[in-house]
């Protein structure tokens, strides 16, 4: 056989199973300067989004209710801290978009829905906003949630 024959072959069989293979999941994406799915720009466009909705309930800076770890004396929850230090990097990325569009079950907290307010784009870019202060340990573990808690 040639030997150009012979890389076609090899071509054709690496694009065949890469075809066959799962798709990249989104939150393994590393941008080249973040190092994170996420990229700068949508850092800086979450910054005044999470201002304006988010803040009131979550703090300016993410940080939570001052005892968001306690529940309220109707036995929903109060805003939790988004900035790493809650369990918000229990929620793949799917889970975070959900809860952002849907807002609380009435059960468990008094978050509104922001599917009528927010983009998809926005709701991405707060999601980016909050998770740029992630420290890179939480982060690395969001990423084996992520993969591991596909959307049904
Ligand atoms: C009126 C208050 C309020 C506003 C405004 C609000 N939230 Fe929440 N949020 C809550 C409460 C209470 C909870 C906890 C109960 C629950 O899980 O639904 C929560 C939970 C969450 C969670 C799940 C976190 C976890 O660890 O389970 C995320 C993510 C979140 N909020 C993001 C946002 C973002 C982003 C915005 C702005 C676009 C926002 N919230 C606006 C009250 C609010």
């Amino acid at each position: 056989m040639r030997r150009s024959t012979l890389l076609a072959l090899i071509l054709f069989a690496a694009v065949v199973l890469a075809a066959c293979g799962d798709p990249p999941r989104e939150a393994e994406h590393r941008d080249g300067e973040t190092g994170r799915w996420y990229t700068v720009e949508q850092v800086l466009q979450g910054s005044p989004v999470f201002a304006e909705h988010c803040a009131v309930c979550h703090g300016a800076r993410a940080e939570g209710a001052e005892e968001w770890f306690r529940r309220l004396p109707d036995g929903r929850w109060p805003p939790p801290a988004l900035n790493g230090t809650a369990h918000a990097w229990h929620h793949p990325l799917w889970q975070l978009r959900q809860h952002i569009r849907d807002g609380s079950d009435p059960r468990h907290g008094n978050m509104p829905a922001f599917e009528s307010v927010l983009t998809e784009a926005e709701i991405d870019a707060v999601i980016a906003w909050f998770q740029s202060h992630w420290p890179n340990e939480i982060y690395e573990a969001w990423l084996v949630y992520d993969a591991n808690t596909p959307e049904p």
